[in-house]
């Protein structure tokens, strides 16, 4: 595997879940792959589960990890082409990346959508900068517009808690007082296109997502509707992806916060969240606290989910 950032890079799916209930058994099995091997992790964003799982899983295959902050310590970087640098950024990505691809073997990147320049973050600039220029095989962190080790993560989760054969997943907005990009709810949406469960996807008029994500799910406006009979309940917020509302907060209403009753509308329902999550704005503390919750395996899925894609991008080298 030379590149993930998608869902079409893992291939097959079930084949893709059994590798990561094999490698969970087995975690230290692959300690060789690593050997003499490193990962850069460069962070342009915060994280706390990115940087843990992953490092983890390089370190279960016997890899050596380097960290970098890109804005903690490092140069500013320039990253449009033809800009003349006379402000406060010093390197270009341009020098910058080749660089980094010079000191490791495979580079995961975090760079989330910064809302200023639609076009910018749907056609990931930062993140294919480096699939272009560094030379190493890239795997995504999160970027603009994708979570894939995330939603890997939850397909993993959903596979292991399922209870039947074709559950239905529900993906809800829930309110935010921040604008936060769709990375999560748009790799959601794939991943869980390319299975043969029931998924559909609730949210407020105007929050609708991008339809190359979306296509093939059902999109239902009354979250109480949606939420009738669910297996699981993937709450998430997003900002507003149409035109001319990009990136803004259209509504904050805790009508839709998943609570107890909302969940009482649901089949025994699981609940889920990538975290970092915010507790009465996105979901009830009962909810979470809740033996229905599987917050907790869900994202110690991570670790698996990046074990799984750094093997494959160690196997390809
Ligand atoms: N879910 C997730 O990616 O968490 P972090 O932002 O803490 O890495």
């Amino acid at each position: 595997m030379k590149k993930f950032t998608s869902v079409k890079d893992i291939g097959d799916l079930k084949k893709a879940v059994n590798e990561a209930l094999e490698v969970k058994a087995n975690r230290f099995g692959y300690k060789h792959l690593g050997s003499n091997r490193t990962l850069l992790m460069v962070f342009f964003n915060s994280s706390l589960r990115t940087r843990l799982s992953t490092q983890k899983a390089a370190m279960n295959l016997g890899m050596n990890v380097i960290v970098l902050d890109v804005n903690q310590g490092a140069w500013k970087l320039e990253t449009e082409r033809g800009v003349i640098m006379d402000g406060d950024k010093a390197e270009h990505m341009l020098e910058a990346i080749p660089v980094m691809g010079s000191y490791c073997d495979v580079i995961g990147v975090r760079s989330f959508a910064r809302f200023e320049n639609k076009n910018a973050d749907y056609n990931e600039e930062i993140l294919n900068q480096f699939i272009n220029y560094s030379q190493r095989p890239v795997f995504s962190m999160e970027a603009a517009t994708g979570h894939p080790l995330q939603s890997f993560a939850d397909l993993i989760t959903i596979e292991e808690y399922k209870e039947t054969t074709k559950p239905k997943v529900v993906l809800t907005w829930a309110p935010h007082p921040r604008a936060l990009p769709q990375a999560v709810p748009n790799s959601f949406a794939e991943w869980m296109n390319a299975t043969d469960y029931e998924f559909i996807i609730t949210h407020p008029e105007g929050y609708e997502l991008d339809s190359k994500f979306t296509n093939g799910a059902t999109i239902e406006y009354d979250q109480n509707k949606a939420l009738e009979g669910a297996d699981f309940v993937y709450a998430k917020n997003w900002a507003a992806y149409t035109d001319p509302n990009y990136g803004k907060i259209l509504s904050t209403d805790r009508s839709w916060t998943i609570n107890s009753d909302k969940m009482k509308l649901t089949n025994n329902g699981r609940f889920m969240h990538c975290l970092p999550v915010r507790r009465n704005m996105i979901v009830t503390d009962d909810v979470i606290e809740s033996d229905r919750s599987i917050v907790i395996p869900e994202a110690a899925n991570r670790e698996i989910s990046a074990q799984v894609v750094l093997k494959r991008m160690l196997e390809s080298l």
